[in-house]
């Protein structure tokens, strides 16, 4: 990678919410650069693909950052996107770019500040990962979206099973709260990647809530 402030090591090894918090307010700024284009970063793109091809917004963007799902799913004709992002920093770059509706800070592991049923779909791009965000996310993504939603979400593969994605995915499926169940392996990285972290995974997980 580019700048060695972008070391993927200290992200996946985040402990609590205020390492998490100091991390992203010191790399907001040279978040697009330094890490996005650097790495090639490919799921913003493969996640609007995927939301794009099958629903239309309002849609919640979980784990915002600085807006570069956003930016893809305008690209791609899907507004207005309202985003979530637990990083002020982070959301001050997104804002600048004029991609949402609204901008929130808020954590989407706890009650977020949203109304029942409020969107038509919910994305998220990197943000399910090592020292992120966990499954219990999934339930709270749920309720703001309205019945027949579609949901487009990236899990990185060494959190996958590990942190409880795939038994959450299986139980929301089995107790009948979500339908038409899919996940894709993807890369998460494109050819100008370097590093260790260049053939990095994961799963682009399509649903609809119930
Ligand atoms: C790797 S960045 C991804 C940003 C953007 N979605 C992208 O694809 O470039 C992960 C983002 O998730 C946010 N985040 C981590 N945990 C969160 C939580 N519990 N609630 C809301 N946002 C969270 C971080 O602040 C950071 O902006």
């Amino acid at each position: 990678m580019g700048n060695k402030d972008f070391d993927l090591d200290d992200a996946y090894g985040l402990k609590t919410p205020e390492e998490l918090l100091r991390y992203y307010r010191t790399l907001a700024p040279s978040y697009d650069a330094d890490f996005a284009a650097a790495m090639d970063f490919r799921v913003p793109q493969l996640i609007a693909e995927a939301y794009a091809a099958e629903a239309i917004g309002p849609v919640l963007d979980v784990g915002a950052g600085t807006g570069l799902l956003a930016a893809e799913l305008h690209k791609r004709g899907v507004t207005p996107v309202d985003g979530v992002d637990i990083s002020p920093e982070m959301i001050a770059v997104a804002r600048g770019k004029g991609v949402y509706r609204d901008l929130h800070l808020g954590d989407v592991t706890t009650r977020m500040d949203f109304p029942d049923s409020s969107y038509l779909g919910c994305v998220s791009s990197g943000t399910f990962t090592f020292g992120h965000a966990g499954p219990e996310a999934i339930e709270e993504m749920l309720r703001v979206t309205e019945s027949g939603g579609l949901f487009a979400l990236s899990v990185h593969s060494g959190v996958y099973a590990a942190a409880g994605f795939a038994a959450r995915f299986s139980a929301l499926e089995e107790e009948g709260s979500i339908m038409c169940f899919r996940a894709a392996d993807i890369a998460f990285y494109g050819p100008r990647a370097t590093g260790p972290h260049a053939g990095d995974h994961g799963f682009l997980v399509t649903f609809r809530k119930v």
